[in-house]
């Protein structure tokens, strides 16, 4: 496994998303993912199976504290009071006294980083996140984020894949020192359009969904492909055997010309144009 630092966090470049895994298929995802070598899980307090998630990790035998694992806290919990309850939740549904990366899952444009920023520190000082971060931020709301928060702010997950152009939000995380986690690095399976994805698989003996994470890993993001199926879920930790080309590497940023965004529900901010 290779790892991406940022502000002292050490992050597996592969981790589990565990959004829409429920239940049993969610507890043995994770249990599985764990066995064959995953590190790294993604779980958050909306996605309603965080107890889940700490039953596959106590199922599958790994110590806990060899696993880097995230949670986050929804736009409709950032004020003092309601954050702490989320958090105190999470880690109670978790069976954890901490998590190693809490994010604010959304923005909420109703309350103000001076407000929610604080919340999330609060974590850290208290020890019950190891690292505090971001998620879906823009380059405006990471400045302004920047500006008042005491902890650094490690990572902004942001959608990536790719199909979609996030030039000016990773250079302005980068510029922040953060690590971008790429969320839907599969674009959820629709990578219809891409021929260049499969073409170039070909010659690596790799699947499509293989050289989406590929390419993320080369651009130096940590991806967190989402699957229950245990093919899926070793074919996606495989992706550290081969390299891809430059010329390779520009035919896919190519396809970021679609920019389709997948994920865009009515709390999202005004995103940075490309
Ligand atoms: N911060 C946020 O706002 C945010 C938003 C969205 C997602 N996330 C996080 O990011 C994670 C990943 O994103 P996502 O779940 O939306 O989408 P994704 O990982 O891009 O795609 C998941 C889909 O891809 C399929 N798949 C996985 N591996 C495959 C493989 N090797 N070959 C073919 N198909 C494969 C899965 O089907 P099978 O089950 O059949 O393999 C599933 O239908 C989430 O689970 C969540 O943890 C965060």
């Amino acid at each position: 496994m290779q790892f991406i630092d940022a502000h002292g966090a050490h992050i597996p470049q592969i981790g589990l998303g565990t959004m829409t895994l429920k239940e049993d298929v969610c507890v043995q995802a994770v249990k599985t993912a764990l066995q064959v070598g995953y590190t790294h899980l993604d779980t958050a307090a909306f996605y309603g199976n965080e107890k889940e998630v700490g039953e596959g990790l106590r199922a599958s035998g790994v110590k806990r504290e060899g696993i880097f694992i995230t949670t986050k806290v929804r736009e409709n919990n950032l004020t003092p009071d309601l954050f702490q309850k989320s958090l105190d939740e999470s880690l109670a549904k978790l069976q954890l006294p901490y998590v190693d990366l809490l994010l604010i899952h959304w923005n909420n444009k109703d309350i103000p980083f001076s407000v929610s920023i604080p919340a999330l520190c609060k974590a850290k000082k208290d020890g019950l996140a190891k690292h505090v971060g971001v998620a879906n931020f823009t380059t405006k709301m990471l400045d302004e984020a920047w500006a008042v928060t005491t902890e650094p702010l490690v990572c902004n997950q942001i959608e990536m894949h790719p199909f979609i152009n996030q030039d000016k939000v990773v250079a302005a995380s980068k510029k922040h020192g953060m690590a971008i986690v790429a969320y839907c690095p599969i674009a959820r399976g629709k990578l219809e359009g891409g021929e260049a994805l499969e073409t170039i698989g070909k010659a690596h003996g790799k699947s499509a969904a293989q050289v989406s994470l590929r390419y993320l890993v080369q651009l130096g993001a940590i991806p967190i492909p989402r699957t229950a199926t245990p093919d899926h879920l070793k074919a996606n930790l495989n992706v550290f055997d081969f390299k891809l080309s430059d010329a390779e590497m520009a035919e896919l940023k190519k396809l970021n010309a679609n920019n389709m965004r997948v994920v865009n529900p009515p709390h999202a901010p005004v995103w940075d144009t490309p």
